[in-house]
């Protein structure tokens, strides 16, 4: 049937979904004739849920009804369009329903729609075929009003793993296939709509908003009537009226309830006013320039792919929000409708995307892309129109994208033809078309920092056409994917945040991607991972390029997301010392801060001494203010401490909102004070004696052994002491790169097998030298390396390690990190510090880690990013106590210091596929770095920026260690 709107509606609906009888054969050899015959005995037959991807069945333990397959860009069959493979599985569907007695009978029509069916179906009802469909994530209507019977009916379905729209499918993602949405049967009544298109344009000027509700038919003998209850409005279907509301944005996603009636239907709609338009080079809503702080969502649950209950979708939502994301590019298809009406609901800017994707076809140098094939145009309008019309109604979507990495070709033109001519309230978008002729802003993925500068600057390269290049310059951009997640990281997004906010032209973007596509999976010892490409077998795939999201599978937030919290924070709160103000920016488009609370509290080393509340009048959209600090908070700021005094300011919500409770952060900064104690530099009186003896050396509470000058005990605690480290277990961004793995580089280097040639112990009146040089088989490039021990005369207890490198020869990369690594005993599985935390940080993935006094256990540092790599850095660490049974040790900074402790070695991250390889070796391993190298995001997109670059150069790291007894 012709696409429409998705509505709800009074009219009678039977829900199919459920249990349904299943056979999967092999391939169009292996069908079973007269399946669809309701005579045809399937109570043999398997059973399958209805909606679920049938590959997944089973998970978390192995699945049974063939695999998931994860290919990003690579077609898993030849590249031979629209052919596709014999070895093409097929599912057989039959489930029997019973037609409600009271089935209206009332000449309208029977309509079984099914919201999506992975990849190509055909349905039958009673034997009589009605139909077959294609696009896999886009409803599909079919008339059943002549094959429905009264009473009992059997519903037959025969679904394709592959099909001609395969080509058209080849997101980044596993191959899933089946009836993974939901089915319904709909009765259609004969005075009722068909179709509707809700007009709600807001004029900013006036405050008013304009209404225009188009139902087809448009009045088919009864008249179809819109009411509004709530601004008092009885229009008939097709009159435009103005009235004053309140407009619907992200930030204030006001609602109107209202009811469309024709005949005997009744649709509830909900009404949202605004509007959407690129003018001044700006994408505006509502008459002003908007920001986004978006994300790439999948649809994706660990257990059952890519059917998402309304809980699981909910879920997502609530977290973006709480994470400050405001906008979501439904990247590379119409999500379940649902999703939309909860953005409707909850505020969020929608770019809703086709489910188009070739991108394969750039591996055979974009031969036969159907993108510019005449003869596939009728399946990309097909697919567009399917969208748009399904879509309309909701003021969440403010822009539609064609697809994705779909090449170029005048199919995407006459998409956006179309899309322009049918509602040309919104925007449309298309990023692989560089010069953007047919669309309306120009977009691009993983640019550059110093491009996105450029661009912002309206100064880029020009491209080939000069009228398209004046096109495209004047268009406002966006970074429709930019920070690529994968693994640790993203780092970098502080930069970009700079650029967005400085260049009006820059309108945010949306990191690469919301959620890691892990499969749930157990080990046979029954220990839960997550899967990805290459887990099932696959011929070829794409290992854990799947795994790149925001969230880890089950949801639980990343620390590259609570990083993006900190970075967009819709308010910007500053303290100004001397002035004895905070500063409130309110970096939103509409809202004010009249829903905020800001509260402040001071504490000396990570102790609470006074807190209290601001008084900040709400800030207009846009503006700033200064609030004067109270005098208690003058008086807690000024007294002496015997510490590090800090003052943080945090803007908590007032009151619930429907996507968190009263309490929950929003905003936060941060400032030193100048009573600050700490600082106040100790200056020995003298240091001990290292005494040589009894086979081995002595210094206060440190034992070495006198061959290598390690630190073999402290105090009563045996451990493996400290020495230099400059590996950790490459990164997802530092094994894939633009322009080279630095990871191969550290390997060639051989920093993983580094060699430490003792070249003297000299214990001495002022303590212990030790002097090393540390090199790899086959270079000559090497670090020396002396290590200083010292105890000062009047803290006897306490162990200081000066080491000095000096690097010799050529190093012609950054370091991963510098700094030593001691093991210590096992049971020390707690950990107290006063630093930055709570969470992990590197040096460009530091915005959301605050000073303070934090505790964690052992177990909860570790990052269980799917693939293990280097994780769970806590940065600028002052003092950190890890203790346990039999005592523990405290590690002191001068001043500060980076720290990972974890129950196994780098090495060990590094030779692990999944954590579950991952065991424990008996020992804590300790890193005690003076820097660590940034993250980036090279998995794709730009690496390290310069500023966080660890360069080789004479280093001097020192650290203290104390033994706690038990
Ligand atoms: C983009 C693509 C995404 C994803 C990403 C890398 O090129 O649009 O679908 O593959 O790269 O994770």
């Amino acid at each position: 049937m012709a696409p429409r709107a998705g509505f709800p509606s009074d009219a009678a609906a039977l829900a199919l979904d459920g249990d349904w009888h299943f056979r999967l054969g092999a391939g169009l050899h292996d069908l079973t004739p007269g399946f669809e015959d309701p005579s045809h005995d399937v109570t043999g037959w398997e059973t399958v849920s209805v909606p679920s991807c049938w590959q997944l069945d089973g998970i978390p333990d192995a699945p049974h009804r063939g695999s998931p397959a994860y290919t990003n860009q690579i077609y898993p069959f030849p590249v031979d369009p629209p052919r596709v493979p014999d070895a093409n599985p097929t599912a057989e569907y039959r489930r029997e329903f019973t037609l409600p007695e009271a089935w209206p009978a009332d000449g309208g029509r029977s309509v079984l729609r099914f919201e999506g069916v992975d990849s190509c179906f055909a349905v039958w009802l009673n034997g009589s075929r009605l139909g077959d469909g294609k696009g896999s994530r886009l409803p599909t209507e079919f008339d059943a009003t002549a094959a429905l019977r009264p009473g009992r009916n059997v519903l037959a379905v025969r679904v394709h793993q592959w099909s001609a729209g395969s080509y058209l499918e080849d997101q980044d993602m596993w191959w899933v296939s089946g009836i993974f949405r939901s089915v319904r049967l709909l009765h259609r009544p004969a005075d009722g709509v068909r179709d509707l298109f809700v007009h709600a344009d807001y004029d900013h000027l006036t405050g008013e908003g304009i209404l225009r509700v188009d139902a087809d038919p448009a009045a088919a003998g009864t008249e179809a009537r819109v009411t509004v209850p709530e601004l008092g409005l009885d229009l008939r279907a097709g009159e435009t009226v103005r009235v004053a509301v309140e407009p619907w944005t992200a930030e204030t996603p006001r609602l109107y309830d209202a009811t469309l009636t024709a005949g005997a239907e009744r649709v509830p709609l909900r009404i949202g006013f605004r509007r959407v338009r690129v003018e001044d080079g700006l994408l505006k809503v509502n008459g002003r320039r908007i920001l986004l702080r978006g994300v790439n969502r999948h649809e994706w649950h660990p257990e059952t792919g890519r059917t998402l209950d309304r809980s699981t979708m909910l879920r997502d939502i609530e977290l973006m929000k709480r994470h400050n994301i405001n906008a979501v590019r439904t990247s590379h298809y119409p999500p379940d409708q649902e999703f939309l009406s909860l953005c409707d609901e909850l505020g969020l800017w929608v770019i809703d995307e086709c489910d188009l994707e070739t991108h394969g076809f750039e591996l055979v140098g974009w031969r036969d892309n159907p993108s510019a094939d005449p003869r596939w145009r009728d399946a990309y309008l097909d697919r567009m129109s399917r969208m748009v019309e399904r879509d309309k109604n909701h003021p969440a979507v403010i822009m539609w994208s064609l697809g994705n990495e779909a090449g170029t070709g005048d199919n995407l033109r006459a998409m956006a033809e179309w899309t322009h001519e049918r509602d040309p309230g919104r925007p449309v978008h298309y990023e692989g078309d560089r010069d953007s002729g047919y669309v309306d802003v120009y977009s691009r993925m993983y640019a550059d920092h110093d491009e996105t500068d450029r661009i912002g600057r309206c100064v880029e390269e020009p491209t080939k056409d000069p009228a398209l290049d004046a096109h495209r310059r004047a268009l406002p951009f966006i970074l429709c994917e930019y920070a690529h997640a994968m693994g640790n990281g993203p780092g970098g997004l502080v930069e970009y945040q700079r650029l967005f906010e400085q260049h009006p032209r820059c309108q945010g973007g949306f990191v690469w991607e919301w959620i890691d596509h892990g499969i749930a999976r157990r080990t046979e010892e029954g220990r839960a991972f997550f899967a990805y490409g290459g887990d099932f077998g696959e011929v070829v795939h794409d290992g854990n390029f799947v795994a790149d999201g925001l969230v880890l599978p089950d949801r639980t937030p990343s620390p590259g997301l609570v990083e993006y919290k900190k970075v967009v924070e819709p308010v910007t709160v500053s303290v100004d010392r001397a002035a004895c103000t905070v500063g409130v920016r309110n970096g939103q488009d509409f809202a004010d801060t009249g829903h905020l609370r800001w509260l402040w509290l001071v504490e000396d080393a990570g102790e609470l001494v006074a807190e209290g509340e601001l008084a900040v009048p709400p800030v207009p959209a846009g503006e700033s203010v200064f609030a004067p600090w109270p005098p208690e908070l003058r008086t807690a700021a000024r007294s002496a401490g015997t510490g590090e005094r800090w003052l943080t300011v945090r803007a908590v919500l007032g009151k619930d909102l429907p996507w968190a409770p009263a309490g929950h952060e929003v905003a936060w900064c941060q400032e030193r004070m100048p009573a600050s104690g700490a600082g106040s530099a100790h200056r020995p009186t003298g240091f001990a004696p290292a005494s040589a003896g009894g086979g081995s050396i002595t210094l206060g509470p440190g034992t070495f052994d006198p061959d290598t000058g390690r630190l073999v005990r402290l105090g009563a605690h045996d451990m493996t002491g400290p020495r230099l480290d400059l590996w950790r277990a490459p990164t997802d961004n530092d094994l894939r790169g633009w322009g080279g793995s630095v990871a191969e580089r550290w390997r060639a280097a051989g920093l993983d097998r580094l060699e430490h040639k003792v070249l003297g112990v000299a214990p001495g009146d002022g303590g212990l030298t030790v002097r090393t040089r540390v090199s790899a088989a086959g270079t000559d490039a090497a670090m020396e390396a002396d290590y200083h021990y010292r105890v000062p005369a009047d803290a006897p207890g306490r162990l200081w390690l000066t080491l000095e490198v000096r690097p010799v020869a050529d190093w012609p990369f950054p370091l991963p990190r510098l700094g030593v690594r001691a093991a210590l005993p096992a049971a020390f599985d707690t950990v107290t510090w006063f630093g930055a935390g709570p969470g992990e940080a590197y040096p460009d993935t530091r915005a959301a880690a605050r000073v303070g006094r934090f505790a964690s256990t052992v177990a909860a540092w570790q990052t269980p990013y799917l693939f293990p790599q280097e994780n769970g850095h806590r940065a600028d660490v002052r003092w950190a106590e890890l203790t346990g049974a039999g005592g523990g040790l405290r590690l002191l900074g001068a001043p500060h210091f980076g720290l990972t402790a974890r129950p196994w070695t780098s090495e060990d991250l590094d030779a692990a596929r999944h954590p579950t390889d991952l065991a424990p070796r008996g020992a804590l391993y300790v890193n005690a770095d003076l820097a660590q190298h940034g993250v980036g995001s090279a998995s794709c997109g730009p690496g390290v920026l310069p500023a966080h670059r660890l360069l080789p150069g004479p280093s001097t790291l020192t650290v203290g260690f104390e033994a706690m007894e038990g």
